[in-house]
């Protein structure tokens, strides 16, 4: 094919496909079968491969591409994005009516209605029909460029042309929408995810918002996002529509998506009945709405009306009421949270409410029991806003029985946590009950997460809602307990509930049973971390590590209880004890002597202070600290500590000394470097401290190269790097 003939072709298939995309994505009515359009999209592709300079940025293979950005863009708005001041009530909407009035005396007034799409706000910015930058709202002012992603959504025209019989496309514009993932498109993906074992979304619109802050465009494509715009923000051209329902079908023409009506209105009372009809009809839209956005229509009136520094004066926003229904409160019974926070739910008699049957609702706290005077055997107002878990919202005393009595949080639970019996307080500074017992399932769920944290063993794929059911279906009693996981029934394990099952999934309980088995090599320091041993946190557990062998060695540590005694001694003014012990720990170099000025005798400086290394006696010396080592024993795992790994490397040339790696090295990959530095005795870490001996940066190096050069760390290039090791 000749280069003008593949020129004319690749037009006539952008032109195709623009078409059935328009009619598929916007107005739901296909013109072509999927293999046929598959077709030509592919007949596109490889045109392009053969010839790329015909490739043009508004061309249907375009929309997803690109490598994962860094970052976004800051990018400002032509004209500001204004939000909407909004009520719930009818009378209000009167008020803001008879205001704008009163603005304008001597005019007719038209106003439109529409939908108020629950979504997150964008501004795109099309010129000479192309669009050319797509934002986020931001400050209002500046926004995220996020211009790749919603090029994935196939309802974004990239070009427009066609205009309306009466207005020309503009020669630039900003169009406002908002993006919003189907009720459909959402259900479908949170149970693609439940079930590949990924964190599920709370509604669509966190969906939508968490979808639009990828960096990759690849992902963002997989999202079945789409998006309906309502208005204009700065535009430029010849005959420009001048009021709001011409904007619209102006934008309809262009190939934009609209909302599915307009209402316009020309008294209160027409308003209103627009209003109320949206509320019937909106259940029906493919997207969540949460209200009725009523606008002036003509915009010479709204120039003469105004704005505020926030809001425009002639639009408001009339937000729909949260569903309420009403219902028999059964029972109170209490949750134990991870924290061992005691939380009242509501057991109700199960009512129909906003799509679906509600049996339970939270009661928040005992202060809210308390304030609401909720009884068992009240009838209880409950509400449902979009989404979110129902609430209790208050009681109908006229269908309080006689002997309903108010609730007493103590005495319901006798005291004692309903999980493990054991006694529970009242934390002071939050309104909640807790269970004080450490040993309570509830607790156990928290150690075990602690235990896969990240800088403690770093199971990420167990944390949250697996650590929680590990622990409830009894598979973990103790984080231990992870190394007789099998992959099998890890698999199998049910992260929903009976009625709505999804399980963890075989890819992922294989991954975690990948990580449960590195953590057998971890050094001491991150297992004396994992154990969370109270006072011990990440500093206290590598400096023990740096002077013990195993963890054995510090289960029966002589440096530690040397802390403790030299600080008993010391405590007591047995003089001649104290300088004995001090002079011993200095000499392991386990202390240094300080000499503080203020102080009469010249004492010593442990590495780990008395209460830490009693607290790691206490630990090894009880039930759970004998069972863990023991444990440990069995299951063939010994982490060791830095002083095992400083024997072995004894005589290398970077014996003793850490690297940190930042950016790209010129010939190296990191992972040779590492490797190098491995083999001749060094270790590489990957953070930046006072302790680390050479920073080896490369291009782009960012934080780290700062932080070593505050901290007066040797930074190195590869050349010296390859200079030392050939030393
Ligand atoms: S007009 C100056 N129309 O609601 C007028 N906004 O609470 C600004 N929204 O930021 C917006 N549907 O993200 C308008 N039909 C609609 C809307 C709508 C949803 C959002 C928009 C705005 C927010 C204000």
């Amino acid at each position: 094919m000749t280069h003008a003939d593949a020129k004319v072709r690749h037009e006539e298939l952008v032109t195709q496909i623009r078409k059935h995309d328009y009619a598929y994505y916007i107005q739901a009515h296909p013109t072509i079968s999927d293999p046929d359009y598959d077709r030509l999209y592919r007949e596109l592709s490889d045109l392009e491969n053969e010839f790329p300079d015909l490739v043009t940025p508004d061309s249907p293979t375009q929309r997803v591409g690109g490598e994962p950005l860094k970052a976004f863009k800051p990018v400002q708005h032509l004209a500001p994005m204004l939000s909407l001041d909004n009520t719930y009530s009818q009378q209000e909407v009167r008020d803001f009516v008879a205001r704008v009035q009163k603005l304008v005396p001597d005019e007719t007034l038209e106003w439109t209605v529409e939908p108020k799409v629950d979504g997150v706000a964008v501004n795109l910015r099309y010129e000479e029909g192309k669009l050319v930058c797509g934002a986020t709202r931001g400050d209002g002012t500046t926004g995220d460029d996020i211009t790749v992603n919603l090029k994935t959504i196939r309802s974004v025209p990239l070009k427009v042309e066609e205009a309306s019989r009466l207005f020309p496309c503009p020669d630039l514009f900003e169009v406002r929408g908002e993006v919003y993932m189907s009720r459909e498109g959402f259900k479908k993906m949170n149970t693609e995810r439940a079930a590949a074992g990924d964190e599920t979304f709370a509604n669509p619109r966190n969906a939508t918002a968490g979808s639009l802050k990828q960096l990759d465009p690849r992902t963002v494509a997989k999202r079945p996002l789409d998006v309906v715009f309502y208005g204009v923000g700065k535009a430029e051209g010849d005959n420009l529509p001048q009021t709001h329902c011409d904007w619209i079908e102006l934008l309809t023409s262009l190939g934009f998506k609209t909302p599915e009506k307009v209402w316009v209105c020309r008294s209160i009372d027409e308003l209103l009945a627009a209003i109320n009809e949206l509320d019937h009809m909106r259940k029906q839209f493919g997207y969540e709405t949460d209200g009725a956005v009523i606008k002036l229509n003509n915009f010479s009136q709204r120039e003469k009306v105004g704005y505020t520094s926030k809001a425009p004066r002639w639009a408001m926003a009339y937000k729909y009421a949260a569903e309420q229904g009403q219902t028999k409160l059964n029972a109170i019974t209490v949750q134990v949270g991870r924290t061992g926070a005691l939380t009242p739910v509501a057991e109700l008699e199960p009512v129909f409410l906003a799509g679906s049957t509600i049996a339970r609702a939270t009661l928040h706290n005992e202060d809210e029991i308390k304030r609401k005077d909720i009884r068992v055997g009240d009838t209880v107002v409950i509400e449902k806003a979009g989404e979110v878990i129902p609430a209790v919202i208050g009681v109908v005393l006229e269908k309080r029985p006689p002997e309903a009595a108010p609730f007493d949080f103590f005495q319901h639970l006798h005291g004692k946590c309903p999980v493990c019996g054991g006694t529970i307080s009242r934390d002071p500074e939050f309104v909640v009950w807790r269970c004080e017992n450490i040993t309570c399932p509830a607790q156990a769920t928290r150690r075990l997460e602690f235990f896969c944290a990240r800088g403690a063993l770093d199971i990420e794929s167990i944390g949250g809602i697996v650590a929680d059911k590990l622990v409830e279906r009894r598979l973990v009693k103790d984080p231990l307990d992870l190394f007789d996981l099998k992959a099998e029934p890890l698999g199998e394990l049910n992260l929903g509930t009976i009625e709505a099952p999804r399980v963890f999934g075989r890819k992922n309980a294989e991954k975690a049973i990948q990580a449960i088995e590195r953590a057998k090599t971890f050094p001491l320091s991150r297992w004396l971390f994992a154990l969370a041993i109270p006072e011990v946190g990440k500093t206290t557990s590598s400096d023990i590590s740096k002077f013990h062998e195993d963890i054995k060695d510090v289960a029966n540590s002589q440096l530690l209880r040397d802390v403790v005694a030299y600080h008993e001694a010391r405590d007591k003014k047995l003089k001649a004890e104290a300088e004995e012990i001090g002079q011993r720990l200095i000499a392991s170099g386990f202390a240094q002597p300080s000499k503080r000025k203020n102080e009469k005798e010249s004492g010593i400086i442990t590495e780990v202070g008395p209460v830490g290394a009693q607290s790691v006696l206490n630990y090894f010396g009880s039930e759970i600290g004998r069972t863990t080592l023991q444990r440990l024993d069995q299951l063939g795992i010994n982490p060791k500590g830095t002083k095992a790994e400083a024997a072995a490397t004894e005589g290398l040339p970077f014996s003793g000394k850490t690297f940190v790696l930042t950016g790209t090295l010129p010939n190296m990959s990191r992972d040779e470097a590492s490797a190098k530095i491995e083999s001749l005795g060094g270790k590489v870490t990957s953070s930046v401290s006072k302790n680390t001996s050479y920073l080896l940066a490369g291009a782009e190096a960012g934080s780290k190269l700062e932080k070593a050069q505050q901290l007066g760390v040797t930074v190195i290039d590869e050349a010296e790097f390859l200079r030392i090791i050939q030393l």
